[in-house]
């Protein structure tokens, strides 16, 4: 799992302390004998009796609130689950708002007025000056139609506000809706903030029961890469196993359904698009089937309906016997089977009404642990061990498959074909002095719609989109022997695994290419200049087999054999046409940052070295950069409030994991920052 990074504390510290101070305090008065943290009073036995069933009185006791506030999360206890009869409630708020009285935050919250509720067509063709999906428009292309900030003024941007996020992993991307920002931190704390100057609006923290906090804290930390605004609703997936939708206006939980039982090691680290009223997310099961149960069974991409959260699909991404794929195992066991969706979610097609979504690697990562020890139990060539390291392309509304392409078949090193497809209309003449494997059957100079992606595993990948046909493919950041995937079958796409690099026993070390080239931070299109931009990492992994690892690997990311130390990470401005690579910017400084693409012309990215720069889209020349106080991180995008236009940037806490890179000094932990930028007000 090479997307999700280190070790940092995921919850709110915040509230931990609150609830570790209240405590204390209360354990310091009461009676020693007692175990009940609530005081003495008429509701007390009711409240010890129902409320501490899915999580700690804590929760309780550490809340102040109104009459109002009380009778409001009493409802929404009984919604979610909680059995009171109906003839105690009145006593029981009695009880809770005598003894745990206080101004309720939410109603000190402005709240957002004025709301206009998103509709499918707005999402189909959203205002300029909204950011309604993590790449803007459903064919992730991140391209903002906004101009007030060019290629003549862009040096004039400046700092209008910033304001600190929750501490933890932070790999989001924000949302803008007509002025208002929505933004999750770390720890599902969801905000919605005045976009003009970062005043809070409302908050909404989730709190989760001690059973799962403590368990979910020995896990890697969980990312909540993206969320989702439909109709008057947020919705995200939360560390606990819920899709969850929040009242746009005032945070409040509007529903939460449970997707999978946080118990099975299930994770969402990715989040939602919607689609046709539909939330549709993916997860990401556990890394060690070989430990856990049930594993297959939390490898999926699922549709919930927006309006009541009602489960309506669920498409499983590690295919079981008798489902499509499900003979491309060998002798793997159904519930040993793992490949995931954890990364960004998918694209939209709505003239096909497809969507595009991409799935990880198989788990454990060596064919040689997956498959018993057999490594023949499988092919060397597509498919194999389905629907790893694939883009699959499903009926949005019915969750069934209608073609996949897999990119690397059974992959051995953990490379993680997931992230973003981007959906692109361009005339097919690609170079062959620049593209390896080209589809000689394709006329030359036609129009295609295409789906096209640049995995972690590295290459660029493009298929027709309406049925999957290989178009082209190259390796990419560049061609190499350590490359993953030896040969492309050029008529039919069938790929072929670089079967020298895969481990034939315990000990085998191999290097192979590429690791995290472009992982979750997305790249983005220009149509006028018909290219891609993707901000890629020049670097490989030495893998070496380990039967007694869950894994059945180590794994030590490693510069790529000849690479050039000044160049390890760079933007590639890559010709749809031609797939030609315009060597745009490359430094020994790696990013973690979004490409952004402008109307101005401009593309904005940052890296890990704290340095946010506008680039000039034709040539790369470097026209601003501001030095922010972390390293830049996934999330650039730009919105129009009052017409003017903004760029907004996330920054996380350092990821150690980058330390070896040449040229990246690491940076202090907790900065967990939005940043935005706008010209100066003209006189
Ligand atoms: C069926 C399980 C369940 C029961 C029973 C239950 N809760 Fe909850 N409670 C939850 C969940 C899940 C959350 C987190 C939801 C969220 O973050 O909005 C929560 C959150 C809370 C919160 C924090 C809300 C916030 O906005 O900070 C309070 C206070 C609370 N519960 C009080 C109670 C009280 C009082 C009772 C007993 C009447 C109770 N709960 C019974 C599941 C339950």
């Amino acid at each position: 799992m090479t997307g999700i990074s280190s070790s940092e504390a995921r919850y709110s510290g915040k509230i931990q302390g609150a609830l570790l101070l209240s405590a204390i305090f209360l354990f310091s008065v009461l009676p020693a004998r007692s175990q009940s943290p609530l005081p003495e009073g008429n509701g007390k036995q009711i409240v010890e009796r129902t409320c501490a069933r899915c999580h700690s009185l804590d929760t309780v006791v550490s809340k102040r609130l109104t009459r109002e506030g009380w009778q409001a999360t009493l409802n929404d206890m009984i919604m979610i689950g909680a059995s009171l009869e109906k003839a105690d409630i009145p006593m029981v708020v009695d009880y809770l708002a005598k003894n745990f009285a206080g101004e309720s935050k939410a109603e000190v919250f402005a709240g957002v007025k004025d709301f206009t509720p998103v509709t499918q067509e707005m999402l189909l063709n959203p205002s300029p000056d909204d950011w309604l999906m993590p790449s803007r428009t459903y064919d992730w292309q991140r391209f903002s139609p906004l101009k007030q900030i060019d290629k003549q003024n862009v040096g004039q941007l400046r700092l209008v506000w910033a304001r600190e996020m929750e501490a933890g992993s932070n790999e989001h991307i924000p949302l803008v809706h007509q002025g208002v920002m929505y933004v999750a931190n770390p720890g599902n704390v969801i905000q919605a903030l005045d976009a003009r100057n970062g005043d809070l609006l409302w908050e909404y923290r989730r709190q989760m029961s001690e059973e799962a906090k403590a368990l979910l804290q020995t896990e890697t930390p969980q990312n909540t890469r993206v969320i989702a605004l439909y109709a008057d609703m947020v919705f995200f997936l939360s560390h606990d196993g819920y899709v969850v939708a929040l009242d746009a206006r005032t945070g409040k939980l509007r529903w939460q359904v449970q997707a999978y039982d946080y118990k099975t090691r299930g994770r969402q680290t990715s989040g939602p698009i919607i689609v046709n009223g539909k939330v549709i997310s993916g997860r990401a099961c556990t890394d060690d089937p070989f430990i856990f149960t049930k594993v297959a069974q939390t490898c999926f991409i699922a549709a919930n309906d927006a309006r009541t959260g009602k489960e309506l699909w669920k498409f499983y991404t590690a295919a079981a016997p008798g489902q499509p794929g499900g003979d491309s195992w060998g002798n793997t066991p159904a519930d040993k089977r793992a490949a995931s969706p954890w990364g960004l979610p998918g694209s939209y097609d709505p003239v096909r009404n497809l969507i595009f979504w991409g799935v990880a690697n198989p788990n454990p990562f060596t064919r040689l642990k997956r498959h018993l020890g057999n490594i023949d139990d499988v092919p060397r060539s597509s498919p194999v061990d389905l629907f790893s390291d694939s883009t699959v392309a499903l009926d949005p509304d019915t969750g069934k498959l209608a073609w996949y392409f897999q990119q690397i078949p059974g992959d051995d090193w953990d490379l993680d074909g997931v992230h973003e497809r981007i959906l692109i209309r361009t005339p097919f003449n690609p170079d062959p002095n620049s593209v390896k494997w080209i589809n000689p059957r394709i006329p030359r100079g036609q129009e295609h719609d295409i789906v096209v992606d640049a995995p972690e595993e590295g290459g660029i990948w493009v298929n027709d989109r309406t049925n999957g046909q290989f178009l082209w493919a190259e390796p990419f950041p560049y061609d190499t022997p350590a490359f993953a995937v030896s040969r492309i079958d050029l008529e039919t796409g069938k790929t072929y695994i670089n079967w020298d690099l895969v481990a034939k026993k315990e000990g085998d070390k191999h290097t192979v290419c590429y690791e995290n080239q472009k992982s979750w931070y997305p790249m983005s299109y220009h149509p006028g200049k018909n290219s891609l931009y993707i901000p890629y990492r020049d670097v490989c992994v030495e893998v070496q087999a380990k039967l007694d690892d869950n894994h059945g690997a180590s794994r030590k990311v490693v510069p790529r054999p000849g690479s050039d130390p000044q160049a390890l990470g760079g933007i590639a401005k890559v010709n749809m046409t031609t797939g030609q690579i315009q060597r745009f910017y490359s430094a020994p400084v790696v990013g973690s940052g979004a490409t952004l693409a402008t109307a101005g012309d401009l593309i904005f990215w940052g890296d890990d070295d704290r340095r946010f720069r506008a680039f000039d889209a034709d040539t790369g020349k470097i026209l601003w950069e501001s030095i922010l106080a972390s390293r830049i991180e996934s999330s650039t995008i730009t919105y129009a409030v009052e017409g003017k236009q903004y760029v907004a940037v996330l920054t996380r806490e350092a990821d150690l994991e980058l330390r070896y890179i040449a040229g990246t000094k690491p940076v202090r932990n907790h900065h967990n920052t939005i940043y935005v930028f706008a010209l100066p007000e003209q006189r």
